[in-house]
C-alpha cells in the first residue's frame, strides 16, 4: 500500500538555511473536527523548517481567485480544540471551469508558492491529484468524518463523529426503554457505512443498516419482532444515510436530486421512511432521530487532535523532502504516505469482517 520506504519522519535534508519558500494551505469539502489542528501543525512545522505559509479561504475557491493571506504563529494560536476551520471551506470544483487550472497556476505564480497542502476528502484530493498531474507541487491530508478514503486506516474527524453518534445512541437507549419504543437513528457517511458500524457497535444497536449491504424492510421488522418476542420492548436501529433498500423495495433515498459541483446528490430521508414503515408493519411505536451536521460540529476528540497534528507535521515533511502527489496516511500506528492516485481511485467501504462482528449483536 505505502509507496516506498515511506516512514516520513526520517531526518530532513532540505529547508534549513535556504531562501524562505512558501507553502499554501486550504481546507476543502465538508468541514470536519480536527481541521484547525492540521492547520496549526502545518504552520508550526513549516516555520520550524524555514517556510512561510499562505492560507487560502474557502477551499479551492480561494486558490482559484488567488485570495490568500499569511498565516503565522499568532494566527494559529488557540485553535487546536476548535471545530470548523479558520480558513473556511466550500465544495468548489475548480477543474469544472475550463480556465480553472490556469487560474490555479496563476495563483502559484502570484504567491510564489513552492507547494500546496490540500486538506480534504475524495473530491478535494481528486482535484489535488489533477494539479499534480499538471505539474504543480501538491500534498494531501485525508479529512472526512465518513472515513471513506483509501490508503489510510482512518481519516481525522471520523473518531469525533463516531463519539457524537455513540453518545446520541446512549441517550436514545434510555428514552426508548422508558417509552417502549423503536428508535431509528440516521447517521452520515455518504456511500460508506463506517460511522453507522462503529457508532452502532459502540452504542449496542440492535440493527445496523449500511450502504454496503442493501436491506429489506420486512427482514428488519422480523428481526425487531423476534427481539420483542423474547421480552425486549424497545430497540435501536442505526441506519446510514446512504443505506440502500434491496432491489424489490427501491434504491437510495435522497433529500434533493440537485447535485453539487462534484456530482453528489444530497442524501438523507432513509431514517424517516424506515421509521414509518417499521411502525406500520410491526405496530411498534417508533421515533426517528436524524443526527445530521451535529456529527461534524464542535471540538475534536483527543484521538482526532493527535491524528490531525501528526498528519499536519507529516505533510510539511513531504514538502521538505519534495515528495509531491502524495497523501499522508495512518497505517497501523505509523504515519506513512500513499499516492494521491491510490487515495482517490475508489471509496473505502466497510469490510465484511467488521460488519459480521456487528451482526453478532443484532436482535
Ligand atoms: O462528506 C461528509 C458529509 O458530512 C457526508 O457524510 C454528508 O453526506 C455530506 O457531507 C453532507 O454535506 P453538506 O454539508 O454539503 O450537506
Amino acid at each position: 500500500m505505502a509507496s516506498g520506504p515511506d516512514n516520513i519522519h526520517q531526518s530532513l535534508s532540505q529547508g534549513k538555511g535556504q531562501i524562505m519558500q512558501k507553502i499554501g494551505i486550504l481546507t476543502g469539502g465538508g468541514d470536519c473536527p480536527g481541521l484547525n489542528a492540521v492547520i496549526r501543525a502545518v504552520v508550526r512545522k513549516a516555520i520550524n523548517e524555514n517556510f512561510s505559509v499562505v492560507g487560502f479561504k474557502n477551499g479551492w475557491m480561494g486558490v482559484t481567485e488567488g485570495t490568500g493571506a499569511a498565516l503565522d504563529m499568532n494566527s494559529v494560536s488557540g485553535i487546536l480544540p476548535k471545530g470548523g476551520t479558520i480558513l473556511g471551506t466550500s465544495r468548489t470544483n475548480p477543474v469544472k471551469a475550463p480556465d480553472g487550472l490556469e487560474k490555479i497556476k496563476r495563483t502559484f505564480d502570484k504567491f510564489e508558492l513552492h507547494a500546496l497542502i490540500a486538506i480534504g476528502g475524495e473530491d478535494t484530493l481528486g482535484v489535488a491529484r489533477k494539479l499534480h498531474d499538471a505539474g504543480l507541487n501538491v500534498v494531501g491530508v485525508p479529512k472526512t468524518i465518513d472515513n471513506d478514503l483509501q490508503g489510510t486506516d482512518f481519516t481525522f474527524g471520523f473518531d469525533t463523529a463516531v463519539n457524537i453518534a455513540t453518545m446520541a445512541i446512549d441517550r436514545l437507549h434510555t428514552t426508548a426503554e422508558a417509552h417502549n419504543r423503536v428508535m431509528v437513528v440516521e447517521v452520515m457517511g455518504r456511500h460508506a457505512g463506517w460511522i453507522a458500524v462503529y457508532a452502532g457497535l459502540a452504542g449496542g444497536a440492535d440493527c445496523i443498516l449500511i450502504p454496503e449491504e442493501p436491506f429489506d424492510i420486512d427482514q428488519v421488522c422480523e428481526l425487531l419482532k423476534k427481539r420483542h418476542s423474547r421480552g425486549k420492548n424497545f430497540s435501536i436501529v442505526v441506519v446510514a444515510e446512504g443505506a440502500k433498500l434491496a432491489e424489490q423495495e427501491g434504491g437510495l433515498v435522497v433529500q434533493n436530486l440537485k447535485k453539487d459541483a462534484f456530482g453528489h446528490a444530497r442524501l438523507g430521508g432513509i431514517g424517516n421512511m424506515l421509521g414509518e414503515e417499521i411502525e406500520r408493519r410491526t405496530g411498534f411505536e417508533t421515533r426517528v432521530t436524524v443526527l445530521g451536521h451535529v456529527q461534524r460540529g464542535g471540538t475534536p476528540t483527543a484521538f482526532d487532535r493527535v491524528l490531525a497534528s501528526r498528519f499536519g507535521v507529516a505533510a510539511v515533511e513531504l514538502v521538505v523532502r519534495g515528495e509531491f502527489g502524495k497523501m499522508v496516511s495512518l497505517q497501523g500506528n505509523k504515519i506513512l504516505a500513499v499516492s494521491l492516485d491510490e487515495a482517490v481511485k475508489e471509496i473505502k467501504t466497510v469490510d465484511k469482517e467488521l460488519f459480521s462482528i456487528a451482526q453478532v449483536f443484532f436482535g
